[in-house]
């Protein structure tokens, strides 16, 4: 879909639950809700949003179907790198499945049923968030030595990979190094997310440079199949998956404006809210500023 429709569908309100939906429900994420089909799953992407580990009480009206049409775009555009979870008729999918509602099409997907990895897939290409904080301590990250003298928000000489466990939900995840990953979910496997991982990141920043955005890291998750073989699945290159900066307002030696939580992040460090629930709720201000930098991050990528 076009980013014109995409912008014109979304809707005033924030859809942050699904009442109703005739399948059987299996679980809920942070922001998605997950249904049985059967032999497949339907991938819900509501407007909720967290910051700090911790889901708000508001929600960013139609991020969900900005976070579902990006992830589309991403998977076609990635389709050549490796194989996605999506199946391969969506209209169609949701037509046999009587999914007619047009804000729910939006902001769905229908996937393979699939077995994520226990370790989430981070590339980083800059120094920044927690990366930035364990290099000021030890000089690496994830057991990576970098070279001294960086600075924060600096581009790494080459991009890396730094995993972390998948922690369970309202825990932190944490790095883990090569080893540690290697453990978890087997040395080949391993090396083969970490190889796409990389490539999956260069490829997308690339892109996003193309769009006037820096891709300064992103998380990717992977499931494989019954048979072993693996996909892309989830989300993908998206602001709640990625740290997207405008490129012309890059600079680095500060934490560079991002295109997703900012102000979120901004107003809530700004109330000295402890970061434990409950997470306090948003003016009305914050709302349509984060919705308008999600807006904006899509229209660059696909408008
Ligand atoms: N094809 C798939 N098969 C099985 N599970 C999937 C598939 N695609 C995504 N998932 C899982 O669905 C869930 C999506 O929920 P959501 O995006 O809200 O994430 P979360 O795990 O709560 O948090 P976060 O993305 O912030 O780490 C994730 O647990 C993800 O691993
Ligand atoms: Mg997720």
């Amino acid at each position: 879909m076009n980013f014109p429709a995409i912008a014109a569908a979304l809707p005033a309100t924030a859809r942050t639950t699904f009442a109703g939906l005739p399948f059987p429900h299996l679980a809920s994420g942070k922001v998605r809700e997950i249904y049985d089909l059967g032999d497949a799953l339907l991938l819900v992407a509501s407007d909720r949003l967290s910051a700090f580990d911790v889901i708000l009480p508001d929600g960013i009206p139609g991020k969900g179907i900005i976070l579902t049409q990006m992830s589309l775009w991403w998977f076609a555009q990635s389709e050549k790198l490796i194989q996605n979870h999506l199946l391969p008729d969506q209209a169609g999918e949701f037509a046999r499945r009587g999914i007619n509602d047009p804000d729910l099409q939006l902001r769905s997907m229908i996937v393979r049923k699939l077995k994520p990895l226990t370790i989430e897939c981070v590339a980083r290409g800059y120094l920044i968030g927690s990366g930035w904080s364990s290099y000021r301590k030890s000089g690496e990250v994830c057991g990576i030595r970098l070279p001294a003298g960086l600075r924060q928000a600096d581009k790494l000489p080459t991009p890396i990979f730094t995993p972390t466990t998948k922690a369970p939900k309202g825990q932190h995840d944490e790095p883990i190094n090569d080893a540690q990953g290697a453990a978890t979910i087997g040395a080949a496997l391993y090396e083969q997310v970490k190889s796409l991982s990389l490539a999956l990141y260069t490829f997308g920043h690339d892109r996003a440079r193309a769009a006037g955005m820096i891709l300064a890291d992103t998380k990717f998750e992977f499931g494989t199949d019954a048979a072993g073989n693996l996909f892309l699945i989830d989300e993908v290159l998206t602001p709640d998956s990625s740290r997207f900066w405008p490129a012309d307002e890059y600079k680095p030696d500060c934490s560079p404006p991002s295109f997703d939580k900012q102000f979120v992040r901004d107003h809530l460090v700004a109330i000295k809210w402890n970061q434990s629930p409950p997470a306090p709720r948003l003016p009305a201000e914050v709302i349509t500023r984060t919705q308008e930098k999600y807006l904006a991050a899509l229209r660059n990528l696909i408008g």
